[in-house]
């Protein structure tokens, strides 16, 4: 990971929810300043502001107006399930060329030696414990704990509150649903999303939705 810094210029992609929880990271993290504006496809908000960034327009191409050795890119896409817009959003652009930053709120805590990947972003009070590794594209939203030696690979979202516990792995774009816990040692498959307040006692096979406690298939 090269981590962000106040010299790098930044383009945010995507102003709702999560887009704005990414700016009141950047404003905590002090590299706010760095903020070129935000590109949203919702219209409405042609021409306005979000907090005090400009809204730079509604389509994705604007990007190509800054080389992508003067910009790197923030993906502001959440996910309450399939993390599948998130990703290509991330495709997209890295196949022209661009690279994302990586955001880590400062109240966050990953211990040393923590592998981070490109793009990474790590929430508000998130716990990541000794021994892990973090995809590129990864969202470990506010306050999820990940403990011991969890293999998290590219573009998994673990969601507000989620408890992953150590030695875990997580396949490509996982959801982990808020609140959810997995247990120790299990495995999640490609895609699969675990739904909000699951308990996960079993391994989870690749494609699959699964919820409540304990957590089975979604009929
Ligand atoms: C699991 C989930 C993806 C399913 O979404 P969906 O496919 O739209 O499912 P529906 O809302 O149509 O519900 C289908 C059934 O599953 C049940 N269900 C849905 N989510 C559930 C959950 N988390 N736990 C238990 N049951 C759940 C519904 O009650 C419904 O049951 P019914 O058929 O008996 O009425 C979604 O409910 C969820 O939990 N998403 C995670 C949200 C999240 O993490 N948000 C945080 C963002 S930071």
């Amino acid at each position: 990971m090269k981590p962000l810094n106040n010299s790098d210029s930044l383009i945010l992609l995507g102003g709702g929810g999560h887009g704005r929880v990414l700016l009141a990271s950047l404003v905590a993290s002090g590299c706010k300043n760095s903020l070129i504006g935000i590109i949203d496809p919702m219209a409405a908000k042609l021409g306005k502001t979000i907090g005090s960034t400009p809204v730079l327009g509604v389509e994705e191409r604007l990007v190509f107006d800054y080389p992508p050795t003067t910009v790197k890119l923030l993906n502001g896409v959440g996910s309450i399930g399939s993390t599948v817009k998130r990703r290509k959003l991330y495709d997209r652009f890295i196949d022209d060329g661009y690279e994302f930053a990586s955001v880590i709120h400062p109240t966050a805590y990953v211990a040393d030696g923590v592998v981070v990947g490109v793009g990474a972003q790590i929430m508000a009070g998130a716990i990541i414990q000794t021994g892990c590794t973090i995809g590129d594209n990864v969202l470990i939203n506010s306050g999820a704990v990940v403990e011991h030696d969890v293999k998290i690979a590219n573009h998994v979202h673990i969601a507000t509150g989620a408890v992953v516990a150590g030695g875990v792995e997580l396949a490509p774009e996982v959801h982990i649903g808020c609140g959810a816990t997995v247990i120790q040692g299990r495995k999640i498959g490609v895609g699969s999303v675990v739904g909000a307040g699951a308990v996960v006692l079993q391994n989870v096979s690749d494609g699959v939705v699964v919820a409540g406690v304990p957590a089975a298939v979604l009929a």
